[in-house]
């Protein structure tokens, strides 16, 4: 039946242009990864007819890939199959491929195929919260790969559920969020997609919905993005996720990994305690993929305090360059002060040689747009994927600077200041640096955001030793007056995670 669905998909796709299928979010699966999709729901307790969904289930290889599995596993088995999708282009292929499938078992196969919105059509009522409806449609399994579609916080999808909605929505979360309140209570749901989720704040309401009603069982890893949709070249990162609707934490969640959707042969597999997957007040999902990366998220979890609770936040850099012309200039000059870019953190310290930008100095005259001169610890925002860190930071010395009053930041830097803008003592200003520049920090924080961003609220929720401990990291620090990486793993661990 999947060999016919491909042959369908692909002469589908020779007709329609990528640019359109965009803007429908429409990405199809591989026919390797929807029968992997297929193989990883649990059919041992099936039996009479079980029902299943597929919202937004384009030319239909994962409804097929879920029939072929549960048909091969039992010969009595019936299915009721639900497909929602609104493309009326798809539709025709859809529906043939279906039809195709029910020929295929005459007796065992019933499908329908609602033409309409997946999450609008199941109320008549806009204001109401959908999560919260009376009778919904219930299913024992559901299957899919939603549309990638970022939609206005005014959408009505957004608008209908507002239980998930926290900032700019993407129609993938709300399907996903949608769908396991569609299922039967202990049933089971696997989805396709982005990683985006795991953190950030736009996602810590669908994250509380989705890990209240529902628990992680598995979560799969692609290595490469672009290779799980074959010819689509689809550059977020992506991850395939069982959810089962349950009150149950299990003790484990199984994380597997693969480079490639056509060759799941080179899988690796992990059990990870569930706790070590899911942790923290913002819900945030850590994907380790290795026994060090346990013990990484084992070891950074003995505390419960973060930056914020000890005193300490970092920030973002205040000065958007193109938003400020007027008041950048070329040349240092009176009342005017140096303005601190990323290229500028080097070597564990913060430089201000020329950065190969055209402005690298700022006016003084807008107090919002400086800051005092005193300790900080600076650390890039922004990182390429083959650098071989992610947390990349630099302790600024305002001795360094001592002719200024204030400074600049431009906005794609980071940096940790006290909460109250007070300022920072040397040794803590060496204790943070430590801590953000070992290598149990930078691993950790791989291990929560798979973006090449960091993103502060992020770094403000990790938990950190208390206040006193990290100033003893940094009267150690000082001591050696070594910034290096080796060191900092050595200080820490001898004080802070012995
Ligand atoms: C990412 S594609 C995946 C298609 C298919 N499930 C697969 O795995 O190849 C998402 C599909 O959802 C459809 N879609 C978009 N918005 C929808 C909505 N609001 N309701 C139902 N279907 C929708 C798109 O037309 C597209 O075919």
């Amino acid at each position: 039946m999947l060999d016919h669905v491909v042959n369908q998909t692909k002469e589908f796709l020779e007709k329609m242009p990528k640019s359109k299928r965009k803007k429908k979010g429409q990405f199809f699966t591989s026919v390797e990864t929807a029968r992997f999709m297929a193989d990883m729901f649990d059919l041992d307790n099936c039996i009479g007819c079980v029902s299943v969904l597929d919202p937004g289930a384009g030319t239909g290889i994962l409804s097929i890939a879920f029939l072929e599995r549960l048909m091969s596993v039992t010969s009595d088995i019936k299915v009721s199959l639900t497909c929602y999708e609104t493309d009326p282009e798809v539709l025709p292929v859809l529906k043939s491929n279906l039809e195709y499938a029910q020929n295929e078992y005459p007796k065992r196969i019933e499908y329908r195929v609602i033409e309409d919105d997946y999450i609008l059509s199941q109320s008549n009522d806009f204001d109401e919260n959908l999560l919260a409806t009376d009778n919904p449609a219930k299913y024992d399994f559901v299957i899919a790969n939603p549309p990638y579609l970022r939609v206005m916080r005014d959408h009505p999808a957004a608008m209908a559920m507002p239980k998930v909605v926290h900032g700019a929505p993407n129609l993938y979360f709300l399907f996903a969020a949608m769908s396991l309140f569609n299922l039967k209570t202990e049933s089971e749901m696997v989805y396709i997609i982005p990683r985006s989720w795991t953190s950030g704040a736009y996602f810590k309401a669908f994250r509380e919905y989705l890990l209240t009603e529902g628990k992680i069982e598995q979560i799969h890893l692609f290595v490469s993005r672009d290779k799980v949709f074959n010819t689509e070249e689809v550059l977020q990162e992506t991850m395939i996720l069982k959810v089962r609707r349950s009150d149950r934490k299990p003790e484990e969640v199984l994380i597997t990994s693969s480079n490639s959707c056509n060759d799941f042969a080179d899988i690796t597999k992990l059990k990870v305690p569930y706790d070590a997957v899911v942790s923290g007040e913002d819900l945030y999902v850590y994907l380790p993929t290795s026994d060090e990366e346990i013990e990484v998220i084992k070891k950074i979890n003995t505390y419960h305090t973060t930056l914020p609770d000890e005193g300490l936040k970092m920030k973002t850099g205040i000065v958007v360059d193109f938003r400020q012309w007027d008041e950048l200039r070329k040349e240092p000059g009176d009342h005017i002060l140096p303005l601190f870019y990323s290229q500028h953190i080097r070597d564990g310290r913060v430089n201000h040689q020329p950065s190969g930008k055209e402005f690298d100095w700022i006016i003084d005259e807008k107090p919002g747009l400086i800051q005092k001169n005193k300790n900080y610890v600076f650390i890039k925002r922004f990182t390429a994927k083959e650098e071989r860190r992610r947390l990349q930071c630099g302790v600024y010395s305002p001795a360094d600077f001592k002719e200024y009053k204030f400074i600049g930041t431009q906005n794609k830097i980071n940096f940790v200041d006290r909460v109250d803008g007070s300022e920072m003592d040397t040794q803590t200003t060496y204790g943070v640096y430590a801590l953000l520049n070992s290598t149990l920090f930078d691993m950790y924080y791989r291990i929560l955001n798979g973006s090449t961003q960091v993103n502060s609220t992020e770094i403000n929720n990790i938990p950190v030793p208390p206040a006193n401990m990290i100033k003893k990291i940094g009267e150690r620090i000082l001591v050696t007056a070594d910034l290096s990486t080796d060191n900092c793993d050595r200080i820490i661990s001898e004080v802070a995670y012995v």
